[in-house]
């Protein structure tokens, strides 16, 4: 496992976004929705720098079984959701690949009559991007690797880890 990006970086890197959220979202009634597996760790360090009232919810997507991330279709469930409508929404994600996750999720949120929509990510593979959609904040950039920790798995296993690692193709095997 090779390390990309160190937890010190990572705290740093989303300072800086929630600092910039505060700035853009002044006086606007915000609901910070984080896409559940994944973005849980990156929700919960970047909710806590946006010194703003804001609301928090959670929904699920889910397209990707181990390594695979772009077969299958992909499953919304907007349970968790809480009432958006009318509401700036930020929706939050560990990673931005190809971006069919964020587009779909977009469109979903759309049909609930949210003020406004915009895509926050961690990172962003944007060589992989096959979409028209872009992150509308992003904290770091990465090449196409396989990445894991900070909320990130393979295989269910490595979200607790606090850096941001690649894995090796000896790595990429399935655990069991
Ligand atoms: P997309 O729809 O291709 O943009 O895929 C986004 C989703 O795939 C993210 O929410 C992640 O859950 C997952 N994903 C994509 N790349 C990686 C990776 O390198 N490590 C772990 N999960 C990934
Ligand atoms: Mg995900």
């Amino acid at each position: 496992m090779k390390q990309l990006i160190s937890a010190e970086e990572i705290q740093s890197a989303v300072g800086k976004l929630g600092l910039q959220l505060a700035a853009d979202y002044q006086g606007c009634p915000l609901t910070v929705l984080g896409v559940l597996t994944g973005s849980i760790v990156f929700l919960a360090d970047l909710i806590r720098t946006i010194e703003m009232p804001l609301n928090v919810g959670l929904l699920q997507a889910s397209s990707y079984h181990g390594r695979s991330t772009t077969s299958g279709e992909l499953t919304i469930n907007a349970d968790l959701l809480p009432e958006i409508a009318g509401r700036d929404v930020l929706l939050v994600d560990d990673i931005l690949d190809t971006g069919k996750t964020m587009q779909s999720l977009v469109e979903t949120l759309q049909g609930h009559s949210p003020k406004s929509v915009r895509s926050a990510a961690l990172l962003w593979k944007e060589e992989r991007t096959v979409t028209d959609i872009q992150p509308d904040y992003h904290c770091f950039k990465i090449p196409n690797e396989f990445v894991v920790g900070y909320g990130m798995d393979f295989d269910g296993q490595y979200r607790h880890l606090p850096a941001v690692s690649a894995l090796d193709d000896a790595e990429l095997k399935p655990l069991s």
